[in-house]
């Protein structure tokens, strides 16, 4: 991993020994390499460097403000999915460069985007096409709007994260769109600008963008055919990443894929990218609390868990987890990686083959996407703090929550 690298057997950050962090911070902690974010934006802007486009962070993917403002300075928009993702991008830029994207969307939400002078919304259902007409109307704001087409093609991922089959409830179907935008035409205050998918997420083979941007290509076709021109076109996010073995298609490889088709269009791009840019990027920190050998298994409990990070109990997602320190030989047994809540599905690792010792800080990879921005306080455990490292340095970039955070809300 870039800017993960093991200095005299201590894992560093960026230049920052993890044992440093985890001696400062605490743990769990959350840390993020803020050049690796910014290098994995690069990459997209340089592979479709030859095409109009806009690269729209998906801000579900890791919301925090720092990682937010970094990414809005060097030019990223935004893909939201609610009136908070919408508010937490407030916070550091405008939202002139904010796609949103969402099933439910409520009066309320789309004045609210409206307020905020937002650049499309993707539109996933009819009745939000009248939703949308009648705020917009009320309010005297053009409404700019794309489709979210469900173009029905596998994605070949987890199905809890497959979002582009017509079993899924997202979008609009292939077959329904061409009516679709004949309705959202008549209707006022709404201006037609592109037309959108999002087939899934951790798509190793990149086949299903392609056959997707077949089926946009159809549309726009027969689109012309009754007089509506497109601005733009966007393919959603869902580029995945290497976890442990996995072999994805680069971003490199995505772009030659999809580059002369989409010169041919001759319409603006748009990316929704969330994990490809933030995965990588993070790591969560974690110290090993109790031992626990049977004659079962073996179980490591250490101070994070399904609460701070759920992709393992979720989507049994199998993430690397990694020392810290490698000075010392240990001898290797076969652990359960798991955390204290109460609940079998609370594992962050099973069946690994490692060296530990109560104390030792472990690192899990792959962590700086969906990892702090699912964090729960199930069990009542307050939510770690997250901390940006930037060439060397590192600062706290959101606190770890107190005992009394956790009734901060609560009356009695
Ligand atoms: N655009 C839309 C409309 C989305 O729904 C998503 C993710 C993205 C973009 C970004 O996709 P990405 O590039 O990150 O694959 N919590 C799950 C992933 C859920 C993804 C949901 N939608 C996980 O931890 O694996």
């Amino acid at each position: 991993l870039p800017y993960f690298d093991y200095i005299d057997g201590v894992l560093h950050i960026d230049g920052v020994s993890s044992l440093e962090l985890a001696k400062q911070y605490g743990t769990p902690s959350y840390v993020y390499s803020q050049r690796a974010i910014l290098d994995n934006y690069q990459a997209y802007s340089r592979a479709f460097a030859s095409l109009d486009h806009q690269i729209c962070y998906a801000v579900k993917t890791n919301s925090n403000l720092a990682v937010l403002k970094s990414l809005a300075q060097i030019g990223a928009g935004f893909d939201i999915v609610s009136k908070g993702e919408l508010a937490r991008v407030l916070q550091v830029t405008d939202g002139k460069k904010v796609v949103y994207s969402g099933v439910g969307k409520t009066a309320d939400d789309i004045e609210y985007a409206l307020n905020a002078d937002i650049c499309c919304f993707n539109v996933e259902a009819v009745s939000e096409l009248d939703t949308i007409s009648q705020v917009a109307t009320r309010l005297n704001k053009t409404a700019r709007i794309s489709l979210r087409i469900n173009p029905d093609v596998d994605a070949k991922t987890h199905p809890y994260i497959s979002t582009g089959l017509k079993s899924n409830k997202f979008g609009i179907s292939h077959q329904a769109a061409v009516q679709a935008y004949l309705h959202a035409k008549q209707l006022p205050y709404l201006q037609i600008v592109g037309i959108d998918c999002h087939i899934g997420s951790q798509l190793i083979d990149i086949q299903g963008f392609s056959d997707a941007l077949d089926k946009l290509i159809e549309l726009i076709d027969e689109l012309k055919s009754h007089g509506i021109h497109l601005e733009h076109i966007d393919l959603g996010g869902g580029l995945g990443v290497r976890y442990i073995d996995e072999n994805p298609a680069s971003v490199d490889d995505f772009a030659k894929l999809l580059l002369p088709r989409l010169r041919k269009l001759g319409l603006k791009l748009y990316l929704e990218p969330g994990r490809s840019l933030l995965a990588n990027a993070g790591v969560l920190l974690s110290r090993v609390d109790v031992l626990k050998p049977t004659e079962f298994k073996n179980f490591a409990i250490i101070d994070a868990s399904m609460s701070e990070l759920i992709r393992p109990a979720l989507y049994e997602a199998v993430m690397a987890i990694i020392p810290t320190d490698t000075r010392n030989a240990r001898e290797i047994h076969t652990w359960d990686i798991v955390g204290s809540v109460c609940e079998s599905s609370d594992f962050l690792g099973k069946d690994r083959a490692c060296g530990l010792q109560v104390g030792d800080i472990l690192a899990i990879t792959g962590a700086g996407a969906y990892g702090f921005s699912m964090a729960c306080n199930y069990n009542s455990r307050p939510r770690p703090c997250e901390v940006m490292v930037d060439d060397g340095s590192h600062r706290l970039i959101r606190k770890r929550e107190s005992l009394a955070d956790l009734w901060r809300d609560e009356i009695i």
